[in-house]
């Protein structure tokens, strides 16, 4: 796992999307499009403007790049302004030259979300699986919207909100009470299928989720801990979020001295 700290949400945003940037530019190199896993919320957005910008001034092209979204809620009909597919187009989709119909998500109006996050972790496999998925991380630990306490090798499925994430999702909403209460969600075992994860958090209120995240127990009450068992993932924080890792100093020192250049 490699802990990179940033001086500012400006430098985060450029080292994530350096990841990205090398993952489409190998991809259309190879003729083998590559395939993004893309997370909502507000940790990405600056990272996701980044990637638009060197998309109008850097010819960073998405044509041909497939992207599957984390989660979606569940009863927001199409095309609600808070539905997790119209962010991710509002933010990135919209303004780069990725195709509508590669933008994936699971169908939160399905009549029948069992069967469709079934048919959504289908839909990856079928894609080859992803090549970078990026992820924020909730103040109780959840990655995607994988609760405290869900299996560490779950697959797509329709989780419960808890009352923390809804309020904290309220931002979007008029008030918690508008939040959706369920949502249907890669697993924790779909995102550790993904080649290459990068975790993005910033500010003190995600200080406790990071450090259990990196030096915690590996335990379902903390369902990020879950990444330490996968071999390639990149967690980019700010000082704040960085404030209660144990052992900063020597992430610092790693990162500065790593072998190989930034690449996926
Ligand atoms: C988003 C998602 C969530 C968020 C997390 C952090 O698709 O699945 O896990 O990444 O709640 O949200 P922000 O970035 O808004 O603090």
């Amino acid at each position: 796992m490699d802990i990179v700290i940033t001086e500012n949400a400006a430098e985060a945003a450029r080292t994530v999307a350096d990841f990205f940037d090398a993952a489409v530019r190998s991809g259309a190199a190879t003729g083998r499009p590559a395939v993004l896993g893309l997370a909502t919320g507000s940790s990405p957005v600056p990272a996701y403007r980044e990637l638009v910008r060197r998309h109008r001034e850097e010819g960073l092209s998405f044509r041909g790049v497939r992207v599957f979204m984390l989660d979606e809620y569940v009863g927001l009909p199409a095309g609600h302004a808070q539905s997790y597919h119209e962010f991710i187009r509002a933010h990135f989709g919209r303004d780069v030259d990725l195709s509508d119909a590669e933008l994936h998500s699971p169908d939160g109006a399905a009549p029948d979300v069992q069967a469709e996050a079934a048919r959504y972790d289908a839909a990856i496999a079928a894609a080859g699986g992803v090549d970078v998925q990026l992820l924020g991380i909730g103040t109780d630990g959840h990655i995607a919207f994988n609760e405290p306490g869900t299996s560490l090798s779950s697959r797509t499925r329709v989780e419960v909100l808890t009352e923390q994430t809804r309020s904290d999702n309220a931002r979007f909403f008029g008030s918690s009470d508008e939040v959706p209460r369920y949502a249907l969600t890669q697993g924790l075992g779909t995102i550790m299928d993904a080649r290459h994860v990068v975790l993005i958090a910033e500010g003190a209120g995600k200080a406790a989720a990071v450090a259990g995240l990196v030096e915690g127990p590996v335990s379902a009450f903390c369902p990020a801990s879950v990444l330490q068992f996968h071999q390639h993932v990149t967690v980019v924080v700010d000082e704040a979020a960085a404030a209660e890792l144990d052992h900063a100093s020597y992430y610092r020192f790693a990162w500065e001295n790593r072998l190989d250049s930034v690449s996926s």
